[in-house]
């Protein structure tokens, strides 16, 4: 626990008897209960830089509330991305991070996308290492859970004329989690949107702004008071072409192919799915990225949704209208297959021959 990183903090922020009996002290958490909800922790990372200027490391400080002007570009324009990770406790008694660098890369994307200073990945990982760090004692045992990390970056200068802003901010916060979806591995009841879509072709769909979230909030609270877990979106051309789910990407298996949504610029590149692709051929499974019509994976043997927050949750059923496809009460056996290869790989149960997982120093 003592390192070079919470040591710096500390120095900067709290005296080291707070620091030493806060963190050796268990989190107020009931590691059985979690559900994928807010929980606060100690200590947020955060950095500023002016529009032109070059990223410089920030700093930790105690979790709380941020002072923002009203003029800020991410609350009038939505000049704003985030992510997700997570990190786990596992077999070898590490703390990991599932391919941080992907999230870091896929940011700089983003940022370049809306016109933001990327930030570099050196201080990405640096960030998200201090915030896992310093916030150890929220991250669940093993196999209970997972400390989630968001990652966000925005412009947080004032900007009155739709133009980037002049100031931007990068921070990163944590919250332990448990399943996104209700009930973990338990097949889940999605509903085809034939009126909604994420995201068009030219916009931002293929990045983690922070806009791409809100309209699918409304589709998706009416899907699910209808009893429905969330919505798939279809493409926004022909509405015909499975697109993701909600916030999570789509794999059907059928006649032994894996099939995926090809990566148009309207989904987001999930580093889930791309594990899942590496995974799946690995096993000498043919996986298919390309189109993936609704009508198609309707008739398919498994389906499945996979994200950071989803994992690899299997779906039960899809309604398009006045059909429902029916693929079981239990997962398939190649989604089985895969949650546990990909799961085996994050807990390091399994032998990482991908070089996926990022061991936390000092953890
Ligand atoms: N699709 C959307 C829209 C998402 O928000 C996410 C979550 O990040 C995903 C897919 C899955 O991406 P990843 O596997 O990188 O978490
Ligand atoms: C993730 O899987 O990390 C996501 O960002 C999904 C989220 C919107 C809850």
């Amino acid at each position: 626990m003592a390192n070079n990183h919470t040591y710096r903090y500390y120095t900067q922020s709290l005296n080291t008897d707070g620091l030493w009996s806060e963190l050796m002290s268990d989190a107020p958490v009931d590691w059985d209960s979690l559900t994928f909800s807010m929980t606060e922790t100690d200590h947020m990372y955060i950095a500023k830089t002016a529009i032109d200027e070059p990223w410089g490391p920030g700093l930790m400080r105690p979790y709380g509330n941020i002072s923002i002007s009203p003029a800020a570009g991410v609350i009038n324009y939505g000049q704003g991305l985030f992510e997700g990770m997570k990190a786990y406790r596992t077999a070898k008694n590490r703390v990991v991070l599932f391919r941080p660098e992907e999230n870091a890369r896929r940011m700089q994307r983003g940022a370049d996308r809306l016109k933001m200073p990327p930030v570099p990945e050196p201080i990405f990982i640096d960030a998200v290492e201090q915030v896992v760090q310093a916030n150890a004692r929220w991250i669940p045992p093993m196999g209970r859970g997972a400390l989630y990390v968001r990652p966000l970056l925005n412009g947080s200068g004032a900007v009155l004329g739709v133009a980037p802003a002049p100031e931007y901010t990068f921070m990163v916060f944590s919250t332990p989690v448990g399943p996104y979806f209700k009930g973990g591995m338990t097949c889940i009841d999605l509903l085809i949107s034939d009126t909604y879509h994420r995201a068009a072709p030219g916009g931002s769909g293929g990045v983690k702004a922070i806009g791409n979230y809100a309209p699918g909030m409304m589709p998706s609270k009416s899907a699910k008071a209808d009893g429905y877990s969330e919505v798939i979106y279809l493409d926004a051309e022909e509405h015909t072409y499975i697109e993701e789910v909600g916030a999570a990407n789509f794999f059907c298996y059928r006649d032994g192919i894996l099939y995926t949504p090809e990566l148009t610029g309207t989904i987001l590149p999930g580093i889930t799915r791309d594990s899942i692709i590496e995974l799946a051929r690995q096993m000498g499974i043919e996986v298919v990225e390309g189109k993936v019509a609704a009508e198609f994976a309707m008739e398919a043997d498994e389906a499945f949704c996979c994200g950071t927050a989803a994992v690899i949750s299997p779906i039960g059923s899809i309604t398009l209208g006045e059909i429902t496809a029916t693929y079981g009460n239990e997962p398939g056996e190649l989604t089985q297959t895969l949650y546990d290869k990909l799961t085996n790989i994050q807990n390091e149960i399994d032998e990482d021959s991908f070089g996926w997982v990022h061991a936390v120093p000092g953890l």
